[in-house]
């Protein structure tokens, strides 16, 4: 039987101010995700973006990052750091509803730019006169010294301490299954401690999470899906069943 706590959230909707919109042409109004887009209530504990490559699901959590205030690119609300000029501006579009309880800790994880946030501690730490050194929130050894999975595991388990809004970008990009199982156990220690997890993902592992809502990306906009509904879900169950029949499929050439 799995114990579980009964945390409220602290975010609890996005709302797309469609009037504000000039054009639903350029980028990021045209993604079927966005144009579509109404409404997208969070579950209390994980919600899930999930979808093909491309769907917008960064866009999506980016826009979200900085309704919070956390840099977009990665890290905390300490971190302002840029190394791109591309992001979207659907932010000014979204009215995100909270709770009115108070969340003392927020983090934006991506596998893309984590090396970013890795450079970044290093400069800051470097700087004279400040305080505590930040890599100590990160368990001591620089990000740069360890495997890229180790170090993210490193985040999770130092850095992330719970009463935060955490938003992750497929989190499993580094990792082996083994290790996406130790950041579901992670996530759940985490849930226990007021934590509230805004995650895409493409693993069917970490997606897995029960008391979960996931949203699907497609062509035809999001929509709320069921894990076992879920193509990655699907697609891994029959490959890992029968890896023969696939190849059969893909290599008749
Ligand atoms: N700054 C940008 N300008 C124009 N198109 C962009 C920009 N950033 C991303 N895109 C495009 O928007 C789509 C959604 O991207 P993204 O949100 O990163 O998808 P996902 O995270 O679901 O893989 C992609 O087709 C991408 O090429
Ligand atoms: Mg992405």
């Amino acid at each position: 039987m799995v114990k579980m706590n009964k945390n409220s959230g602290y975010l609890k909707k996005i709302r797309l101010e469609k009037d504000k919109i000039e054009s639903l042409e350029n980028f990021p109004f045209n993604l079927p995700a966005v144009k579509n887009l109404d409404e997208l209530a969070f579950h209390p504990k994980v919600t899930y973006l999930i979808g093909e490559n491309g769907s917008g699901k960064s866009t999506l959590l980016e826009a979200i990052a900085s309704k919070l205030n956390i840099n977009a690119e990665g890290g905390s609300r300490n971190f302002n750091f840029t190394t791109r000029d591309s992001l979207s501006d659907l932010d000014k579009y979204l009215t995100l509803t909270k709770y009115p309880k108070h969340f003392k800790d927020a983090y934006f994880l991506r596998a893309e730019s984590y090396f970013n946030v890795a450079t970044e501690i290093e400069r800051l730490d470097k700087e004279p006169g400040a305080g505590g050194k930040i890599i100590t929130y990160y368990g001591g050894k620089s990000l740069h010294e360890q495997s890229h999975g180790e170090s993210f595991l490193a985040l999770f388990l130092y850095r992330l301490f719970g009463q935060g809004v955490y938003l992750l970008d497929e989190p499993e990009a580094a990792l082996s299954p083994a290790r996406q199982l130790a950041i579901l156990a992670r996530i759940h220690d985490l849930i226990n401690l007021d934590a509230q997890f805004i995650i895409a993902t493409h693993s069917p592992i970490i997606m897995s999470y029960p008391e979960s809502t996931i949203y699907e990306f497609s062509d035809t906009g999001i929509k709320e899906v069921k894990y076992e509904e879920t193509q990655n879900y699907i697609l891994m169950k029959n490959f890992i069943n029968n890896p023969g029949k696939f190849h059969e499929i893909l290599f008749k050439n």
